[in-house]
């Protein structure tokens, strides 16, 4: 099977999709006539796709047209099974290395941010155990519409993957956002959307946090957050809903990131356990150990000495690895010496399936690290590379682990 080149934002990427189980859901709206298109595209990148269609769908293009395209039978109605068990919309998703939705109109959004299962395509969803891609087309008005980007806002907290819409003209005479991306756009984000944390909820913490002495004084930490936006990164890549707990950085937010900005180790502590439930919490921060007691409201004036009550912060971590329907939590250790033996015990006294360590004076700061990974099955050495290489290694560990 030939790679195809599709171009996306980031520019040309290859996409081989060989034995990728693909269900298609076409729902109504006048850009299914691109998702016959899209489904061309599909199948020439090797994969075998399935076509699930709405009723509001088949009123815009023929079943026949995909049936040709994909070379199987479409999936019409959740009432003439297949399968003979009456389980069609169980086996369907159960195969599916991915369902993608396209397009996807503002009622089956609305319909899946819901949880219904009133036809074969909303019911395929809600049964699967794959990832989900949706990418909307509908009017710009209706893009805009507050029940509309609510109903987003619920399906990439539920690990959906977005595509688009774009802007431009639409076939309703209007310009603005609500166009469905081209076919070869879609195409070109779908190994994201396949990736091995597809479906999965990840939150993260990175960067130092700050603890106010008084207005314009502080404790904090060395840490620059480029391991834990690096992390952030890759998980996004690897398709996850990834939300990223940082402290004060000067950091972008990756592509697809969904960024909570906090200061002190307490607000970080109160962000994460708002964002729980999800499937791995990965603590990147190097949060202070200790805060000043009460922090002075006006600033402390010079005279000779300032003496600090200091108390201890929330293990943030500890904490969350307690819970009991704890995540998958993943801890890092920087130390300055005798790595695998701090490492090891600290993976075991806060209960860590896995943790990262590295030698703090080899790391901080830095664009390159060289970090052994400890978990139950040993040590894991990740030699030195840039930042994005390690966090996407790490991620291709987490993502075999969490399967
Ligand atoms: O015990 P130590 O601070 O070395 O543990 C480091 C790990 O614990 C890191 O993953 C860090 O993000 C997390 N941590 C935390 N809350 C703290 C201290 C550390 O989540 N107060």
């Amino acid at each position: 099977m030939w790679p195809l080149l599709c171009k996306n934002s980031v520019g040309i990427v290859i996409v081989s999709l060989t034995h990728k189980k693909i269900l298609l859901g076409v729902t109504g709206g006048i850009a299914a006539y691109k998702a016959a298109e899209l489904c061309r595209l599909l199948v020439k990148g090797g994969a075998e796709v399935r076509v699930a269609m709405t009723d509001a769908a088949q009123r815009f293009v023929a079943p026949l047209t995909f049936q040709a395209l994909s070379g199987k039978p479409v999936l019409a109605s959740l009432w003439d099974s297949a399968s003979g068990d009456g389980m069609e919309h169980i086996h369907l998703s159960r195969d599916a290395d991915l369902i993608l939705v396209a397009p996807a109109s503002a009622d089956f959004l609305a319909r899946l941010a819901q949880g219904r299962a009133d036809d074969l395509l909303s019911t395929l969803c809600l049964a699967r155990t794959c990832g989900l891609a949706v990418a909307p087309a509908m009017n710009r008005e209706m893009w805009a519409a507050a029940p509309t980007q609510r109903n987003l806002e619920q399906l990439r907290a539920d690990g959906v993957s977005v595509l688009g819409p774009a802007a431009g003209e639409q076939a309703c005479g209007e310009t603005g956002l609500g166009r469905m991306l081209e076919p070869a756009e879609i195409l070109a984000a779908l190994p994201m959307c396949a990736g091995g944390l597809a479906g999965k909820r990840i939150l993260i913490t990175a960067g130092p946090t700050f603890e106010p002495i008084d207005p314009v004084r502080g404790l904090t930490n060395l840490s620059s957050g480029k391991m834990g936006y690096a992390i952030a990164q890759a998980a996004a890549e690897a398709g996850a809903a990834v939300c990223l707990v940082s402290g004060p950085t000067c950091l972008a937010t990756p592509a697809g990131v969904r960024r909570i900005d906090v200061r002190s180790a307490a607000d970080m502590r109160g962000a994460v356990l708002a964002e729980l439930p999800s499937d791995a919490f990965i603590a990147v921060a190097a949060v202070a150990d200790y805060r000043v007691d009460h922090a002075a409201t006006q600033k402390i004036k010079k005279s000779g000495g300032m003496t600090l009550h200091l108390v201890p912060n929330p293990d943030i971590l500890a904490e969350v690895a307690a819970l009991p329907d704890a995540p998958f939590c993943v801890g890092f250790a920087a130390e300055t010496e005798r790595l695998a033996e701090h490492a090891e015990s600290k993976r075991l006294k806060k209960k860590l399936p896995l943790l990262v360590g590295n030698l703090a004076q080899d790391t901080l700061g830095q664009d390159t690290a060289e970090l052994v990974l400890f978990d139950d099955r040993g040590r894991h050495p990740l030699p030195r590379a840039d930042k994005l290489t390690q966090a996407r290694r790490l991620i291709d560990h987490l993502a075999d682990l969490l399967h």
